[in-house]
This record gives C-alpha cells, structure tokens and sequence, in this order.
C-alpha cells in the first residue's frame, strides 16, 4: 500500500489520488521539477530547471561542472576568482564553445581595484552575457561598466540589456543596491570616458543594477551565516518594495542559496517562494569539481557539525572568516592562532621566541624570514604596492606572510598536496554534512558516483516529490513516514522521473 503511494507521488507528471479515512478522497496536482522555481526565470536565462551551480573559487566550478549542468538544463558559474586572467579567458572560450548556458563570477576585489576591472572587461570583450557579482559591499565602476554595455532601445520602445547580473547577497542593503539603478556618479563618469552616450546612460538610469538577486544564506566559503529562514523573505521583501518604488520594465526576482544539499531543503526554499536554488559546497564534492581526489574524500565523510569560521585569506587584516571543514585538517585552528598573533603582536619580531619557534617548524616549515623573501617576490610582480608597505610597516609584513599560509592552504588542498593534508583549507558549509547523512548507504555515499547532475536532479526530484506530499498533507492526509524518503534515485531511473 505504503509502495503504491510512494510510486504513485514519484510519479510527478500525473495526478494522485488518496482516499480519507471519512471515505473522501484528495488530490496532488502533478508537479514537475521545472515547475518549482519561476518559469519566467528559467525563460530567461535559457535553461529547464530553476537550479544554480554557484561560482567556486580558483575554478572548483569548472568548465566541466558548468557544461554538465547547461546539457542538463540548468546553470553553472565558472569560479573564477583567484585565477589569472589568460586561465578565465581559455575557460570562457571552451564554454562558450560548448553551446550551454553558463555565467562567471565577477568577484568584488577592494584591495585589488585593477584586477576587478580587468575581469570586467574581460566579460564585456568576450560578450559573456551573465555574471555572478560577489563580495560586493558597495557597487563599482566595472560592474555598472559591465551591466550598461551594449545597452539599447527596442523598437517598441522598451529597454534591452545584453548583459545581466545574478547578484548574491546576504544583507537588505546590499539587495536594495543591486535593485536599484546604477549610481548616477558612475553613469555620468562612463559618459565623461565616452563608454556609454547620455542617451544610454538615461536608458540605464531606468534599469535595475540587477534583476536576479541570489540571498545566499550559510553556506561554505565567505558567508555572513544568516539564517535561510530568516533571510530569504527579507531579501523577497525588498525585490518587492523597489519592484513598486522603480516601476521597472522587467520584474525583479530572488533565488536561495546556502545551506542547499538535501530535497527537504530544496522544498523549502521553493516553498518560500524562490525562484530558483543554488549550490555550492555538495557541488565541490563531485568529480568534475576542480578540486583533489584527496578533498573530496574528506567531503564524503564531513558530518553536519564539521565546519567552522576561520580567517579569510584575502581580508584578513579585517578580520573577515570563511567556512571551512574543520574534520581532518589542522588549517582553523592553526590560522585561528595566526590570526590571534596578528592582534597582538606589532610584527614578526616581536612573537615571543617559542611561539615563533613553533610556528616554524609546524605551520610554515620554514622561517619566516623565509616566507619574507618568497612573499616578497610574490607580490613585487603582482602587486609591488604591497611591497614598499611590507618593508616599511612591520604589522603589514606580517599580515602577509600569515596569509601566504592561508593561501596556501586552499592551494594544498585544491592540489591534493599529500605532505601538506593537516593544513588543507577547504570552503564548506553545513549543506555538505545533511547531503552526506541524506545519501548514507547509497550509491551517493561514494565520492566518485557524485556527478553534479545526478545530484542535482536527485535535489530537484526529491523537492517536487515532497512539495506533492504537502499539498496531500495540507488536504487532510496522514502520510506514512515512508512516502516522506527520497532516497537517491541512479540515472537512468531518476532521468524517466523527470523526463
Ligand atoms: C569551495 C567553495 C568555494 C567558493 N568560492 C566562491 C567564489 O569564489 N565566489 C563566490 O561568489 N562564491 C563562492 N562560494 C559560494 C558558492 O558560490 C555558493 O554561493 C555557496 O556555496 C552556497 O552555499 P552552500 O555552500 O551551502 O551550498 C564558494 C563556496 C565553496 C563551497
């Protein structure tokens, strides 16, 4: 009995019927996983189902994760940040070989304004029509840049934007940014530089920044560790707060992000209202991510409570964390003291000597004069300001040399640099943890039988499967706990599901 109902909900094209203990019975609508999200989104951006490979840094999203998901009807972000510009170019040019949807991340770099603006032109150059804006705290020149080319009047008048921008945030007052227009000092400064005419810059002033707003909730990497319930109708709220106040064209929509590894939660985001979903760190644990065999091992056995903030390489100084898997690798702890050092102490030279003792021999290998030298020449090619500030200014030296460290790590760990396994950092959020119990015992619990669209259509599946024994449940219905599984279906099986 159990069975037949348990077939008769994956059956999620046709209707079920279930009789009532009073003799009535109920119905479930069909409701097919293309339907869960926002049809107009998944229209626009070319794609079948409302789901979303985040971007992943130092290409962890890779080319091959991306086309994997556009030949299966959805979209990944390349993760570009980290990378040198030739390596995000070759990327650029096997995807858009492919004939796949896809988009980029267009990271925000404060301390790195050139590089920022070369990626930006980059995109434009290349006529890469979607990127995923991150890290933005405040809007800048080479995104309004980016989202204002090429920008011109239908012949009925209305308003086209060849560029579009998913921005993923996790604050009110970042969405209303991205919701509103461009700031009028850049589009009047782009008229000044003659990289837009007054005429595109008065259409520009009638557009959202972006249209697609992603809240990304707790999730690996850099996050704010906002709660998706909490977050996700906040940031809903505004797109319809500014939607009225603008009175755009177009409509201005938000998806979910963080904390997504599981149908439960996958329903849930849909049930809130999102447009779409987006994953990131069960995603890194699959085989086309591009990080080592080694880490995503180490993915496969990551529980629900084994992650944890750490300091972030890039804002350090600022005291910025990322979450990361704290099971099997020394990295938290260890740059969780470096960090405590970089407080307390006014340079290298004034660590207490047993301290640094240690720190040498265990966490660098090397003294850190050492590190001075090979960080030095580092940034005298890349950044040589960094330089003329680390040679005068001992904290600073010292900031960078603790971040060669923290660096590193993501490089050991992305390499799969055997010597190196206790100072792996690896970006994860709690996501990674509810995938892992969800799959246990199944063909998913094995790190090489992860492909991305195998778990992405089971994520999906799983969702409309639920979402139908809701509307039974909302009717009435006592659902065995059996019908409420959504054990991990193999390929061929769950690609007839969702055919
Ligand atoms: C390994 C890893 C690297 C990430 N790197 C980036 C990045 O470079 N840029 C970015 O916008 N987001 C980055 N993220 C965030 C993801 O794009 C995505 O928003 C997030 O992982 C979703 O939450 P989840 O981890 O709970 O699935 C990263 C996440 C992980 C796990």
């Amino acid at each position: 009995m159990h069975q037949l109902l348990i077939d008769q909900l994956r059956e999620i094209r046709r209707p079920v019927e279930v009789s009532l203990p009073d003799g009535s019975s109920i119905t479930a609508p069909p409701c097919p996983a293309e339907n869960l999200g926002s049809l107009e989104f998944c229209a626009d951006l070319g794609i079948r189902f409302p789901y979303l490979g985040g971007s992943m840094a130092k290409g962890i999203s890779s080319v091959e994760m991306a086309i994997e998901l556009g030949k299966a009807g959805m979209l990944g972000f390349f993760g570009a940040a980290g990378l040198p510009l030739a390596t995000v170019e070759a990327a650029i040019d096997r995807l858009m070989a492919a004939g796949v949807p896809f988009g980029i991340n267009l990271i925000h770099s404060p301390q790195e304004p050139d590089l920022e603006q070369a990626l930006a032109e980059l995109y434009i150059r290349k006529g890469v029509r979607l990127v995923e804006a991150s890290a933005f705290l405040a809007l800048s020149l080479p995104l309004v840049r980016y989202r204002v080319h090429g920008i011109r009047r239908r012949p009925d008048g209305s308003i086209e934007t060849p560029n579009r921008i998913i921005a993923k945030v996790s604050r009110e007052e970042l969405a209303v940014k991205f919701f509103s227009p461009p700031p009028e000092k850049f589009l009047a400064q782009l008229v000044a530089e003659g990289a837009i005419s007054g005429d595109q810059a008065d259409m520009a002033s009638r557009i959202p920044m972006a249209q697609y707003v992603t809240a990304e909730a707790d999730s690996g990497g850099h996050t704010d560790n906002r709660p998706a319930l909490a977050l996700y109708p906040t940031i809903r709220s505004v797109a319809s707060r500014l939607q009225d106040e603008h009175r755009y064209d177009v409509r201005l929509m938000t998806g979910l992000g963080g904390g997504i590894g599981t149908p439960h939660a996958a329903a849930a985001a849909f049930a809130m209202g999102a447009s779409w979903i987006m994953a990131g760190s069960v995603n890194q644990a699959c085989v086309e991510s591009g990080t080592s065999p080694a880490v995503r091992e180490m993915l496969a056995a990551t529980r629900q409570a084994d992650v944890i903030m750490a300091p972030a390489a890039d804002m350090f100084e600022m005291g910025v964390t990322v979450q990361v898997l704290k099971r099997g690798t020394m990295f938290p702890m260890r740059a969780a003291k470096l960090y405590d050092l970089y407080r307390s102490c006014n340079g290298i030279d004034d660590i207490p000597a047993p301290e640094r003792d240690k720190l040498e021999k265990t966490v660098f290998r090397s003294s850190l004069a050492e590190i001075w030298q090979q960080t030095r020449a580092y940034f005298l090619h890349r950044d040589p300001r960094q330089v003329e500030r680390g040679d005068r200014d001992p904290k600073h030296r010292m900031a960078l040399v603790f971040r060669w460290y923290l660096g590193q790590g993501a490089h050991w760990a992305k390499d799969g640099e055997a010597s190196r396994t206790v100072d792996y950092q690896v970006w994860c959020g709690p996501a990674m943890g509810a995938f892992n119990e969800w799959v246990d015992e199944t063909f998913l619990a094995l790190p090489e039988n992860r492909r991305v669209v195998t778990v992405a259509n089971n994520i999906l599946f799983g969702a409309a499967l639920l979402t139908r024994a809701s509307f039974l449940r909302c009717q009435g219905a006592s659902l065995p706990e059996e019908t409420l599984r959504t054990e991990p279906l193999e390929d061929a099986k769950i690609k007839e599901y969702l055919r």
